[in-house]
């Protein structure tokens, strides 16, 4: 039986972030796969296959719309799908390959096939050919991730009622697209494809889109997406969807109880969060137990049994790949007993729409509810030289900080380029920088991160732009 220092289970960016840190630290290191291609969700059919179809749709509508014609430049595009699909899958496929040359780099054994733990410091692999092999480790990293969670009723079939890889890769522009759940997925797909002609219609549980984020922000990003054309059905429950193979019956009611409607739609995306994955992983031959929502609890990314660890999406904490990462780390630095640490309120938070929404610390909700006095700074893009220039004044910046110190507690963005510059706000956080820290650093002119320098100055009241 082969051994280990580590064996990670899960490719992913938890797993193959934790894989990549062992054999930086040196440790005898195997990163289990089930997959074909590392990378996971985030890699194969998340993050990035989403943002290549945010990035060229983006384009598209950019150039059938008024954009280019402002701009000057008059062209008569025409949507290749196709083409669109394969550069999206040319990109992903590089990015998964550039995981494995990272694992040949730092030493790291990729095992291909499907991890189950076998008891105390043993994991049985079954590769794709079904040959089996046992392999033992002091230290076993639980990094399986997160599936789509099913909706009662409207079962996915892989052709009309689709979860998001199926949302990846329709091979049309569908006519009407109805979108079940108006959070991260839905809104970030459901741009995608109303950009390239199809009629969206959201339907959200709640009577708000985005649970959990800043509701004024919330608010303003909805304003914004009807705007170009998104239809919400808020506080409304669908309880049955039929295909009959070329379209989509669905019955919908209000989330309170009322009378039912009937909606029709070419495709429907399923998008009502994710559940973490512990499928076949044999937690029962070492006594681990997931909670009720199918999560494994940690404790610092400690499971509770010795010697097994849990990070990333399979457990507490936004399932996030940045998140996942900043776990892998922090995980793998404790085992080769340094220290880790995540700040978990310091994590931002990205919707890759436009605008961009970002988010990092608390919102002003949750500052009420824990009765903390706090201060707020806004600043509007309108008022930015650079986003103005660029025909993009949509949205602001939003600082909120504490009454007295002013350190900074939460930030929430809605605009142009705001997912590169939350980081700024992410080390303000980390640093424990006060709004005037950040109101007297020097911000390059003219971009629009000066929004962000004046939303800080706006915290006491002398913001000079506007
Ligand atoms: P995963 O990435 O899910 O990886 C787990 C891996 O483990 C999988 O490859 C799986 O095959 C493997 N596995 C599971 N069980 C076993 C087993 N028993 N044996 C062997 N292998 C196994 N996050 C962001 O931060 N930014 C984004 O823009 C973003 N966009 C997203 C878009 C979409 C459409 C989706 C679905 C998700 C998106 N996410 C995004 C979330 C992000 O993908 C996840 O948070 C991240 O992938 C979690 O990493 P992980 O390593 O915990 O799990
Ligand atoms: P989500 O949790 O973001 O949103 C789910 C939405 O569905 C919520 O608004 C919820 O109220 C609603 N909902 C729940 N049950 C419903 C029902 N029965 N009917 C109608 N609406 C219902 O989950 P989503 O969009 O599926 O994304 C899953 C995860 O993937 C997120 O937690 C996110 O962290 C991650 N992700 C991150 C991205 C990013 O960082 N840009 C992009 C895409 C996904």
């Amino acid at each position: 039986m082969k051994n280990y220092d580590v064996l990670v289970i899960g490719g992913g960016p938890g797993g193959y972030n934790a894989a990549i840190r062992a054999g930086q630290l040196g440790l005898k290191v195997g990163c289990i796969e089930g997959r074909e291609t590392l990378g996971g969700t985030c890699l194969n059919v998340g993050c990035m296959p989403s943002k290549a179809l945010l990035h060229a749709s983006e384009y598209f509508e950019a150039a059938v719309g008024k954009e280019f014609a402002t701009l000057g430049i008059e062209v008569k595009p025409k949507l290749n799908l196709e083409q669109m699909m394969k550069q999206k899958t040319e990109s992903v496929d590089a990015l998964t390959k550039g995981i494995e040359f990272l694992f040949r780099k730092n030493k790291v054994d990729w095992i291909k096939g499907w991890g189950r733990l076998a008891g105390e410091g043993k994991v049985d692999i079954t590769a794709a050919d079904g040959t089996n092999e046992t392999f033992s480790a002091k230290d076993i990293v639980i990094a399986t991730g997160s599936e789509p969670t099913p909706l009662p009723g409207v079962p996915f079939d892989g052709n009309r009622i689709l979860d998001s890889t199926g949302a990846l890769s329709i091979s049309e522009v569908p006519k009407r697209l109805v979108v079940i759940g108006a959070g991260v997925i839905g809104l970030e797909l459901g741009s995608v494809w109303r950009r390239l002609g199809s009629e969206v219609t959201v339907v959200e549980y709640l009577d708000r889109i985005c649970p959990g984020m800043d509701t004024e922000t919330a608010k303003t990003f909805q304003r914004s997406l009807s705007k170009q054309g998104i239809k919400f059905k808020l506080a409304t429950k669908v309880t049955e969807a039929r295909s009959d193979g070329d379209s989509v019956q669905l019955r919908l009611e209000p989330a309170a109880g009322g009378e039912k409607q009937t909606l029709e739609a070419d495709y429907v995306l399923v998008a009502i969060g994710r559940r973490p994955y512990t499928e076949g992983l044999g937690l029962e031959t070492v006594g681990l137990q997931t909670d009720n929502r199918g999560m494994l609890s940690n404790t610092k990314h400690r499971s509770p049994v010795d010697g097994i660890w849990v990070i990333g999406d399979v457990t507490s904490g936004p399932m996030l790949a940045h998140k996942a990462e900043d776990e892998a780390v922090a995980c793998i630095e404790l085992i080769a007993g340094k220290s880790g640490e995540v700040n978990y309120n310091a994590i931002p938070s990205v919707i890759y729409t436009r605008p961009e929404v970002a988010t990092v610390g608390k919102t002003e909700e949750q500052l009420q509810s824990e009765e903390r006095e706090y201060k707020v700074g806004k600043f509007p893009f309108s008022a930015n030289s650079r986003a103005k220039i660029n025909h993009e004044g949509e949205g602001f910046v939003k600082v909120l900080a504490d009454a007295r110190s002013e350190t900074i507690l939460g930030v929430h963005m809605i605009g142009p380029n705001v997912g590169d510059m939350i980081a700024e706000y992410a080390v303000a956080i980390e640093f424990a920088a006060t709004a005037e820290d950040i109101a007297l650093t020097s911000h390059p002119h003219p971009t629009r991160s000066e929004a962000l320098r004046q939303a800080a100055m706006d915290v006491d009241g002398w913001a000079m732009q506007a």
